[in-house]
C-alpha cells in the first residue's frame, strides 16, 4: 500500500482552518498532524507533496449533475468519462448524477441502465438519484429496492408537462413512500401547467427569442410550486430537498418551513449567483447558451441567494451541470425558445466560482467548504467517508492555490461543450492537485487519472433529519 504525505498546507474544514500535514495510506487518510512551532513531524511516506501556501480541502461533492442525459430529442454533451474528468480538474471528487426513468419503464431497469453508462468510465466516485416520472403501484414498490441499492433520493418534477411532470396526487404517493423508507424527495419546483400556457401565448405572439424562456417562467411560479411541495411534504412527513432554487420567492417559502422545524432543505447553483436574465437577453441567439430551468432571474435575486447561503436556508451549492453545445444542440430552438435544450455547463467551475464568493466577502472559507463538500456529504448519506479531511475518511483531497489567477474559457476548460457560460471571467484561486481515494488525478496542469478509477457509492440516510 503506497503512502503520501501532504506537507505545509492549511486544512480548511466546515469548522475552521488548521495548519497541518496529512498522511494518506492507500485510499484512506490515516492522520491529520497539526504543525506546531519548533516541533518536527516525523511521518515518512513513499511520496511527499509540498502544499506550502495552499489550502487542503475535502474533495468537492456536486450532488446535481446530468451526464449523457436524454433531453428534448438530444443528449447532454458530457459522458460520464468526460464529465467526471472535468469535475476533477475543478476539484470535485464525487458527483451524484440523476438516473432518468422514462415513462412506462421500471426504476430498477433504469438504475441498471445508468450503472452501465457509468461503470468503468468515471475518473472520480459517483452516486445516483432516481428521477421518477411514472408513479404507479410497481414504481412505488420499487422505491424500496432503490433505497436498498444505495439510491435513497428521488427527484420529481412539477414542471415539464408531458415529459417528467407528475401530478400533486402522484407526488403525495411518492412522498408517503419516501417517508416510510427514510428517503428524500428532491423537487424541481416550478408550476409547469401555468408556465406552458405562458409559453404557448408567447410563441403565438411571435415572441420566440431565448429571453422569453425567462419571461414565461416568472419567479412567482417557482415560489408557488415550492410552497405547494413544502405543504405536501408536511402532511406526509417527508424530507424534502428543493433542487436548483433560483428565486427569492422560493427561498422565502423554504426559510419559513425551516423556521417551523420541517425537514426542508435547498440548494442553489453558481449560475443563479452570478448570471441573470440579462444573459438570456444577449443578442444573436447567444441567450440560448443561458437557457436552463428554472431560468436565470433578474439580478436582484442574487443578494437574497447569497444571504440564504450564509443563513443556511440554502445548505448546498451544486451545479445542475447539463451541457448542450451551442453549435449543434442549442440551435434546435432557433425560432422557438421552447425547443432550446435546457441546461448550462458548470461541473468544472463550482469550487472556483464559490471561492470567488469568498474573495468578494460573500462567504467565509469554512462556509465555502461546508456548502460544496461537507453538507452535501451529510445531506446525501456519504459522511464521514466523504466531505471531511479526517483519519478514516477517503483520501479525496484538493490542494488549492488561493492566489493563482485564471480566466474561464471554452478554449481551456475540459467539459465536452463548445462554449463557457463564464467566458472571460477572471478568478482568483485554482486547483493545484486533486486526489481521489489517494490517487492523484490532477497535478500541476496535467490529468493523471483513469476512467476506471471512480466507484459507485451506495448512500445512507440524510443526516440532517429532525
Ligand atoms: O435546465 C435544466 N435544469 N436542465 C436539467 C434538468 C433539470 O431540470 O434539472
Ligand atoms: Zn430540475
Ligand atoms: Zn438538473
Amino acid at each position: 500500500m503506497s503512502s503520501t504525505l501532504i506537507q505545509g498546507g492549511t486544512v480548511v474544514s466546515a469548522s475552521g482552518t488548521l495548519d497541518a500535514d496529512v498522511l494518506v495510506q492507500g485510499e484512506k487518510i490515516t492522520a491529520v498532524l497539526p504543525r506546531e512551532p519548533n516541533v518536527a513531524i516525523s511521518a515518512t511516506a513513499d511520496r511527499v507533496i509540498d502544499a506550502t501556501g495552499r489550502y487542503l480541502l475535502p474533495g468537492g461533492i456536486d450532488v446535481h449533475t446530468h451526464m449523457e442525459m436524454p433531453f428534448g430529442g438530444t443528449s447532454s454533451a458530457d459522458t460520464f468519462e468526460t464529465g467526471t474528468r472535468a469535475a476533477a480538474w475543478g476539484g470535485t471528487t464525487t458527483i451524484i448524477d440523476f438516473a432518468v426513468q422514462a415513462k412506462g419503464t421500471s426504476l430498477l431497469a433504469t438504475l441498471d441502465k445508468w450503472h452501465a453508462k457509468a461503470d468503468g468510465n468515471c475518473a472520480i466516485d459517483y452516486g445516483f438519484h432516481m428521477i421518477m416520472s411514472d408513479v404507479n403501484d410497481t414504481t412505488l414498490k420499487e422505491m424500496d429496492a432503490c433505497v436498498a441499492a444505495g439510491v435513497n433520493s428521488f427527484k420529481m418534477f412539477m414542471a415539464y408537462p408531458g415529459v417528467f411532470y407528475v401530478t400533486d396526487g402522484e407526488i403525495l404517493l411518492a412522498m408517503q413512500q419516501a417517508a416510510r423508507l427514510g428517503a428524500t424527495i428532491c423537487m424541481h419546483a416550478e408550476n409547469g401547467i401555468a408556465i406552458d400556457q405562458l409559453v404557448a401565448q408567447a410563441i403565438a405572439a411571435g415572441r420566440t427569442d431565448p429571453v422569453n424562456h425567462g419571461l414565461t417562467r416568472p419567479p412567482e411560479l417557482e415560489g408557488e410550486a415550492t410552497a405547494r411541495a413544502i405543504t405536501l411534504a408536511k402532511i406526509t412527513s417527508c424530507p424534502l430537498y428543493l433542487v436548483h432554487l433560483s428565486a427569492r420567492h422560493a427561498l422565502e417559502a423554504v426559510a419559513e418551513a425551516r423556521d417551523t422545524g420541517q425537514n426542508v432543505f435547498a440548494e442553489t447553483c453558481p449560475q443563479y449567483l452570478y448570471l441573470s436574465l440579462d444573459d438570456l437577453a444577449r443578442p444573436d441567439f447567444e441567450g440560448a447558451k443561458f437557457v436552463c430551468s428554472p431560468p436565470l432571474r433578474p439580478k436582484e435575486h442574487q443578494d437574497s441567494l447569497w444571504r440564504g447561503l450564509r443563513s443556511n436556508d440554502l445548505s448546498v451549492v451544486s451545479t445542475d451541470h447539463c451541457p448542450f453545445c451551442f453549435k449543434d444542440q442549442k440551435q434546435l430552438g432557433r425560432g422557438d425558445f421552447a425547443k432550446i435544450p435546457n441546461g448550462i455547463p458548470g461541473v468544472e467551475h463550482r469550487m472556483d466560482l464559490l471561492h470567488a464568493g469568498v474573495a468578494a466577502g460573500q462567504l467565509t472559507l469554512s462556509r465555502w467548504v461546508e456548502v460544496t463538500s461537507t453538507t452535501p456529504a451529510r445531506m446525501f448519506g456519504l459522511y464521514p467517508r466523504k466531505g471531511v479531511i479526517a483519519a478514516g475518511s477517503d483520501a479525496d483531497i484538493v490542494i488549492y492555490d488561493p492566489r493563482a489567477r485564471q480566466t474561464l474559457s471554452a478554449a481551456t476548460h475540459h467539459m465536452n461543450v463548445d462554449y463557457s457560460a463564464y467566458e472571460g471571467v477572471e478568478i482568483t484561486g485554482r486547483v493545484a492537485t486533486t486526489l481521489s481515494r489517494g490517487r492523484v488525478v490532477i497535478d500541476d496542469g496535467a490529468y493523471q487519472g483513469d476512467p476506471g478509477h471512480g466507484v459507485f457509492l451506495p448512500r445512507g440516510v440524510n443526516q440532517y433529519l429532525l
